[in-house]
């Protein structure tokens, strides 16, 4: 998982490399890297570390060059080092190579490839590409190119240069995502639209098995077997500003501030007035696509461009979600919520298990696919295996254009705007609409739901964004708490039903940027081991929305108090007992409890971000990890 840059032009490519890149870290940020044509001759400068290591090398020596490319670098083979950043280049130094992805035959075409001669510099698996494109050239890097994409098995997002054509920029793509932006007399490639933004918003995106040829004055895509592609031209509506910081000190912060707007965003046009009736009334003839008649009073849901049928609705027997990380907690609450409102079995299991276990799949299941790069490669497997056992697979994703979008039979999408931060925030939240709505319809679609019943829940999700903005506003207080936490090494998340599902999403979120150790049980499963390190002091986060379980869980914090533990509750603002149990309350507006994650696991996403601006942690790149995981 890397992020690589490529551009053609008329203005010194370097400048433009490196702000590209820049937009990139988050793919990745063990080694940056960047190869400039220059006169006949190719520029290579390449450090270990982020992209400041590289800026500084470079210093004042910034090639002239108007073509080249550029790599950020998250390792997977070989160590990160000088030596294993890309760009990486064949034995004459002519062809150059930057890769996203993994080629997983890379071993055998090494051992190859060093028969035949040729010298390796680097540990990594990208290199064999550079030296395979040595034995094709033939004067022409896009023949070459498409010969040694036969060669390599795996997934790649390739940008590739020779000194002896000044006038071209070829790339390719399987499996890693990779866009083309178009300019005036300039164009540029990336493995996200973010970095070509500040230049233009027309872009290709390009599928599996594509090339394209970059020149000054335009851009050729063609398909594996060299047939020319006419590809649509997609006009992004993000301006360069919405992928910057705004104003916070990190795109973290930023990102849970952007909640109310993304969970708008993503109601937005899907809950239709009109409907009375009974129980089923809605569930008529293509009513999950837009157009279908609402009837007076009641709310219906619609989605645009959704291929299911009535029937495939109807004859479902069973539901499967897969995810990883913050993803797979949004699917946990979306089982619950569509066990609770469609009595219909629902199978949550993470995505890199799902596949290895022989999963339970088949024709009468709808495979729901969760994740906010729709690029995660155990989501994209787990995904295809079910489509492979005949399920149907729905895709719930944050962009559009991306493999998973591409490859699953529908798709909802989060509008949640381009997520920045390594820890997912604004994603989780829009998940949990998707989700919502998602069980609506499934019961409006199998005559389970009336629009009288859907009425509600969707008075509730429009309520949400402004019941967001309301727990936001306690920022201040949880920072305050979050001084105390940050002295921790060890903490528990309890919570009971979709209370625990939130816990999960909350020890998650504080682990992986502050690296204070953190568990979630739930809270009826600590007597049964975890109990034992509850000792004096020790910080324990009770979630407690859940009116049904209330009694339940405040029997659980008497346990964990009774031990010593320090107790911060997430709480209902109505909930007056609780400030006797607890010694810290965190509150969430009154909502629907089936609904309340949405708003309770905001405070959890701000302890977890002010406690890692406490014990001094980089927010928005904690270390080991990158955005969007795109190898197995
Ligand atoms: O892009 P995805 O939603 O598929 O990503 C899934 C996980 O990698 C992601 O949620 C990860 O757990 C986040 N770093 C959590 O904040």
């Amino acid at each position: 998982m890397c992020g690589i840059v490529g551009y053609i032009g008329n203005r010194p490519a370097v400048n433009i490399l490196l702000d590209g890149l820049r937009r990139l870290e988050y793919r990745g940020y063990d080694s940056a890297g960047v190869a400039i044509l220059e006169e006949g001759d190719t520029f290579v400068s390449k450090s270990v570390g982020r992209l400041a290591a590289l800026e500084a090398k470079l210093g004042e020596r910034r090639s002239g060059g108007s073509l080249g490319i550029g790599h950020t670098r998250w390792a997977t083979h070989g160590r990160p080092s000088d030596e294993n950043a890309h760009p990486h280049a064949d034995c004459t130094g002519r062809l150059t190579v930057v890769h996203n992805g993994i080629v997983e035959n890379h071993q055998s075409l090494r051992e190859e490839l060093q028969a035949q001669g040729h010298r390796f510099e680097s540990e990594t698996d990208t290199e064999v590409i550079a030296h395979l494109l040595e034995e094709h050239y033939r004067g022409d890097l896009e023949a070459a190119l498409r010969e040694v994409m036969e060669r390599i098995r795996g997934s790649f997002a390739l940008a590739v240069v020779s000194s002896a054509e000044p006038d071209r920029l070829v790339a390719a793509r399987q499996y890693s995502p990779l866009v083309i932006g178009l300019g005036r007399g300039e164009n540029y490639l990336a493995s996200d639209i973010p970095a070509v933004l500040p230049y233009t918003r027309d872009v290709y995106i390009l599928n599996d098995g594509e090339m394209a040829v970059l020149t000054r004055d335009g851009v050729r895509i063609s398909d594996r077997l060299g047939n020319r592609v006419q590809k649509e031209i997609y006009c992004v509506q993000w301006d360069a500003v919405a992928a910057e910081k705004g104003g916070f000190d990190h795109f973290m912060l930023k990102e849970i501030h952007e909640q109310p707007k993304a969970i708008r965003d993503t109601l937005t046009g899907r809950l239709m007035e009109g409907g009375a009736g009974p129980a089923g009334a809605g569930a008529s003839a293509g009513s999950a696509r837009a157009g279908a008649q609402p009837a007076p009073g009641g709310v219906r849901v619609e989605f645009q461009g959704l291929s299911v049928t009535p029937e495939q609705w109807r004859a479902f027997t069973n539901v499967a979600i897969v995810a990883c990380g913050t993803a797979s907690h949004a699917g946990l609450v979306g089982k619950y919520l569509i066990e609770k409102l469609v009595r219909i079995p629902v199978q949550w299991e993470v995505a890199s298990e799902f596949r290895y276990r022989e999963p339970l799949v088949d024709q009468h299941t709808l495979t729901v696919a969760i994740s906010q790069s729709g690029e995660t490669a155990d989501t994209l497997a787990a995904m295809r295996e079910a489509r492979g056992r005949g399920s149907r697979v729905l895709a719930i994703t944050n962009v559009v254009g991306s493999t998973i979008a591409r490859e699953a039979d529908d798709v909802i999408y989060t509008w949640a705007g381009p997520e920045i931060a390594v820890a997912s925030t604004k994603a989780y939240t829009t998940q949990l609409v998707a989700m919502s709505l998602l069980a609506l319809l499934l019961g409006q679609e199998r005559g389970v739901m009336g629009p009288r019943e859907i009425a509600p829940f969707a008075a509730e999700l429009r309520a949400l964004p402004d019941k967001a903005a309301q727990v936001l506003e306690q920022s201040g207080r949880i920072a305050e708490l979050a001084q105390e936490l940050a002295k921790w090494e060890d903490c528990f998340f309890i919570g009971r039903g979709l209370d625990h599902a939130v816990a999960l999403e909350g020890q998650l979120k504080l682990k992986e940027i502050s690296y204070l150790h953190a568990e979630a049980y739930p809270a009826g499963e600590l007597k049964h081991g975890t109990l034992a390190l509850i000792t004096d002091g020790v910080p324990v986060i009770a979630l407690a929305t859940q009116p049904d379980l209330h009694e339940k869980t405040l029997s659980n914090i008497m346990e964990v108090r009774a031990r010593g533990a320090k107790v911060i509750a997430v709480a209902r603002e109505d909930d007056r007992e609780i400030h006797r149990y607890a010694d810290h309350v965190m509150t969430i507006p009154v909502t629907h409890p089936w609904l309340a994650p949405a708003l309770s696991v905001l405070p959890l996403q701000l302890l977890a971000y002010y406690t890692a601006v406490a014990r001094g942690c980089d927010v928005d790149k904690p270390r080991n990890l990158a955005k969007s995981v795109t190898v197995e």
